[in-house]
């Protein structure tokens, strides 16, 4: 179900060094070549509250239920701030990851309690006749060795970058799961592929929602 009218709400997610700054650029470039109003944003971030929260949650030591209410509460900011209002202006809201990113790291990186993550998630997105999700959400896939090798060398890697393997294993297998119950609202790119057969991937999927 679609909550979202008339704007198109897309989320980009994956794990860190999945290649997704790379497809959100030549996906904008395609919105905006066609003339689509469409407007760029993410979390944690996307309000001048919100990236002061990033801030903390990227470099603070914290409580994992002090993490998850703070990525909800960046997330119901956003939501009040920036998406719903440029939605209902009929623009697209591109959004560099979600609650689906709360789920793979926070639930299946962590360990938050699925009841707990769930009742947040209804807390910030239930609105009459259901919750508040994107209407399409692409999940760029890569193996934690692709994922790794990327992020060699990149810059300072912030507390969730530095996290062992095994944490991402269990990030990915959520994502994995997360996609499995969505009824087909995340899809799965294979983003171990070379750049230009992603963005042709990419582009059956936009043509699917109307843009060819
Ligand atoms: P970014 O590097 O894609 O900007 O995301 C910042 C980090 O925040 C990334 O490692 C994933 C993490 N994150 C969560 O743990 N939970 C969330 O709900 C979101 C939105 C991001």
């Amino acid at each position: 179900m679609s909550l979202t009218p008339p704007g198109r709400f897309i989320s980009l997610e994956g794990l860190d060094g999945a290649g997704k700054s790379t497809h959100l650029a030549w996906l904008t470039g395609q919105l905006a070549a066609r003339g689509i109003d469409h407007l760029v944003t993410r979390e944690p971030g996307g309000t001048p509250l919100g990236e002061k929260l990033r801030e903390l949650l990227l470099h603070e030591a914290m409580h994992l239920e002090t993490e998850a209410l703070l990525m909800f509460a960046v997330r119901r900011e956003h939501l009040a701030q920036v998406i719903e209002p440029a939605l209902a202006q009929g623009r697209w809201v591109i959004c560099d990851r979600f609650t689906d990113a709360t789920y793979a790291y926070q639930v299946g990186g962590r360990g938050l309690d699925l009841t707990k993550f769930a009742a947040l998630e209804q807390w910030v997105q239930g609105r009459e006749g259901g919750l508040l999700q994107p209407d399409l959400t692409l999940l760029f896939d890569v193996p934690l060795e692709v994922s790794r090798a990327r992020l060699a060398g990149a810059r300072e890697l912030d507390r969730f970058e530095r996290e062992q393997d095994a944490f991402f294993e269990r990030v990915r297998a959520a994502y994995h799961a997360r996609a499995q119950a969505s009824g087909g609202r995340l899809r799965v790119l294979d983003a171990s592929q070379s750049v230009a057969q992603v963005q042709a991937d990419l582009a059956a999927v936009l043509a699917e929602l109307g843009v060819a």
